[in-house]
């Protein structure tokens, strides 16, 4: 059996848990800095198991030695936005979780692959890399595929087809500049740009933008379900071997004109982790949202050089 270890079994770590043994995909360690909650939701999931027929292991943790032989890391560990708060505001305390969480993943897990959740995302995942100093097939972030979801969904609630006709790609930085690519998605091969009017396709894109934010003011903490369900995706697209391209968080090494930054790119996923960025070609309205995103998720980047030693 495969292993997967979730570090931080909060909203989003026990949520992730939760999917990825209804997919009977692996073992899974839960590990948390709390005593008891890890071991509490690993034994209630255990006991779910006869329920919906999964033969799978569930163990909490509060040490990484439990982690070893893990096949993937998922890191959701650190502080969620409160209403009022933006991801980057979570820089400082969350960099202080991830980066000595993914060394000592890495210490028991030295052929792991890393799938990082933890906001600010797309500077958590340059910081989990950093510190690893893996090459960058084997740390992801998990973003666009939640953004692509919330543009998915609110298509689908607009147009009353089914969430499988519909393909959405949210690219760039996981924050307010995130590029919604119109011009690529589509409602059974019809270009949404086609298919709805110009005023509610814009209304979708503001609502996808600000997603994150719209659950923040319902629940005063942060989404959980589809962030986990997002990264179940990825765990089972590298697990399987799939080869799936799906929006991701990507180390640039040139794809897109970026360099040593983390940014949203379609990703094909498979058992040695991210296998290639693929590249769309882009009109200049779409370069020009691409580079605002990117100036931005940069600005953070170079806040986290200014905290901690990379
Ligand atoms: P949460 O507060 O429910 O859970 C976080 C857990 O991390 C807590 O149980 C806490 O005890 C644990 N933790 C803190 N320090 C730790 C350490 N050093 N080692 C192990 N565990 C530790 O928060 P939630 O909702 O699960 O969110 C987690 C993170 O994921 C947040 O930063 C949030 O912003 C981010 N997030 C990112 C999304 C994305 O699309 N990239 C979507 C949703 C959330
Ligand atoms: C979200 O987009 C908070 O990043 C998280 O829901």
């Amino acid at each position: 059996m495969n292993k997967i270890s979730i570090i931080g079994a909060g909203m989003t770590g026990a949520s992730t848990a939760h999917w990825l043994a209804e997919r009977e995909l692996a073992d899974i360690v839960l590990v948390d800095i709390v005593e008891g909650v890890p071991q509490g939701k690993s034994l209630d999931l255990q006991e779910a198991m006869p329920i919906v027929g999964k033969d799978v292991s569930l163990v909490g943790a509060n040490d990484y030695s439990a982690t070893a032989g893990s096949d993937i890391v998922i890191i959701t560990a650190g502080l969620p936005r409160k209403p009022g708060m933006s991801r980057d505001d979570l820089l400082s305390a969350n960099a202080g979780i991830v980066g000595p969480a993914a060394e000592q993943c890495l210490k028991y897990s030295p052929d792991t692959i890393f799938v990082v959740l933890t906001n600010p995302l797309d500077t958590m995942a340059y910081l989990a890399l950093k510190k690893t100093g893996l090459p960058r097939e084997r740390v992801i972030g998990q973003a666009g595929i939640l953004d692509s979801a919330r543009m998915r969904a609110f298509v689908a609630m607009e147009t009353g087809v089914s969430v499988e006709n519909i393909n959405c790609y949210v690219l760039g930085g996981h924050g307010d500049e995130m590029v919604p690519l119109t011009r690529h998605s589509n409602v059974a091969g019809i270009p949404l740009r086609e298919y709805l009017p110009a005023d509610r396709l814009e209304a979708i894109v503001a609502r996808t933008r600000k997603g994150g934010g719209e659950i923040v003011n319902l629940l005063k903490t942060s989404a959980y379900y589809a962030p986990a369900a997002a990264c179940a995706q990825m765990a089972e697209a590298i697990l399987k071997d799939k080869h799936l391209i799906v929006p991701c968080s990507a180390f640039m090494q040139g794809e897109y004109g970026l360099n040593d930054m983390f940014f949203g790119a379609p990703v094909q996923l498979g058992r040695k982790g991210m296998e290639r960025i693929v590249e769309y070609s882009l009109d200049a309205d779409e370069k020009a949202a691409f580079e605002k995103s990117a100036v931005s998720v940069k600005e953070t980047h170079d806040a986290l050089k200014k905290l901690v030693a990379l």
